[in-house]
């Protein structure tokens, strides 16, 4: 049986395609379509220093932004220790990736087309392994992922997190490109350049950074304020308590 969703992990880009967060999937989108311009990056793996940071909510609503610009997208859940991406589509995990790893499955017989959302195709964890790290850095994902890469546009890799286990390093060396997601506040600056650099040492292309879970209301984030869209709105309620006090 398919467990229920919990509320957080809603994708906001499907529930509200107008609100500035969904606002915020579509920039993030076209940086990486503007970091793509003369390199071939058709396979990206999300990862991060430690866990909880925000890897799994960005790369759903990338994904669900990714297509509904019209790209063939497939997401790929390679957190092979904790997954949740079937549980934010709700569809199934009965079979997937692990499946297919260990020759039970071919990938078509996993891929799945999550409902109402047109141009994405989706391959779930499938069930959770004793050797995750083994069965990612095998010949058979690599064959996975050249298979994929010919029928589609792009596709986006969940990961666990790097500084704690090694799969997302593993699977670096075996795409185009590495975002880091960062949850600010989350993890310390000491931790994030710990996984800046094991990324660097396996010779991973990291193609930016995330930052995730800001409180825009945070005076110490206003530093930032100065660029995109809750810049904007930090900016417009200033101007707003200025004229505020100017009139009082
Ligand atoms: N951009 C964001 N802004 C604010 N909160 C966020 C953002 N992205 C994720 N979160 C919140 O952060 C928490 C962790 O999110 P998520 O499950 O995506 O992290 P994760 O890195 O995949 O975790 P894990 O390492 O356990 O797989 C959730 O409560 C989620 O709602
Ligand atoms: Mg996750």
């Amino acid at each position: 049986m398919i467990k229920k969703s919990r509320d957080s992990r809603a994708l906001i880009t499907l529930k509200d395609s107008k609100s500035p967060i969904s606002e915020a999937y579509r920039t993030l989108r076209t940086n990486i379509q503007f970091s793509n311009i003369d390199k071939d990056l058709k396979t990206i793996i999300f990862t991060s220093a430690i866990p909880q940071e925000g890897k799994s909510s960005t790369v759903a609503n990338l994904a669900v932004s990714m297509a509904q610009a019209g790209k063939k997208v497939v997401l790929i859940d390679c957190d092979l220790r904790k997954p949740t991406l079937h549980e934010r589509f709700k569809i199934s995990n009965i079979y997937g990736l692990t499946n297919v790893l260990v020759g039970e499955k071919g990938i078509y017989q996993v891929i799945q087309f999550p409902e109402e959302i047109e141009n994405l195709s989706m391959i779930t964890s499938g069930p959770i392994p004793p050797n995750p790290a083994e069965l990612l850095d095998s010949r058979k994902m690599e064959t996975i992922l050249d298979e994929l890469k010919e029928k589609v546009d792009i596709i986006l890799i969940d990961t666990p997190p790097i500084g704690i286990v090694t799969d997302a390093a593993v699977l670096s060396t075996k795409v185009d490109g590495v975002i880091l997601v960062v949850g600010y506040k989350q993890a310390e600056i000491e931790m994030v350049q710990s996984a800046q650099s094991l990324l660097n040492k396996v010779g991973a292309n990291i193609i930016g950074t995330v930052l995730t879970q800001i409180d825009i209301n945070d005076r110490s984030y206003s530093k930032y304020g100065s660029y995109g869209y809750y810049g904007e709105i930090q900016k417009q309620a200033d101007n707003r308590k200025k004229k505020r006090a100017g009139r009082g």
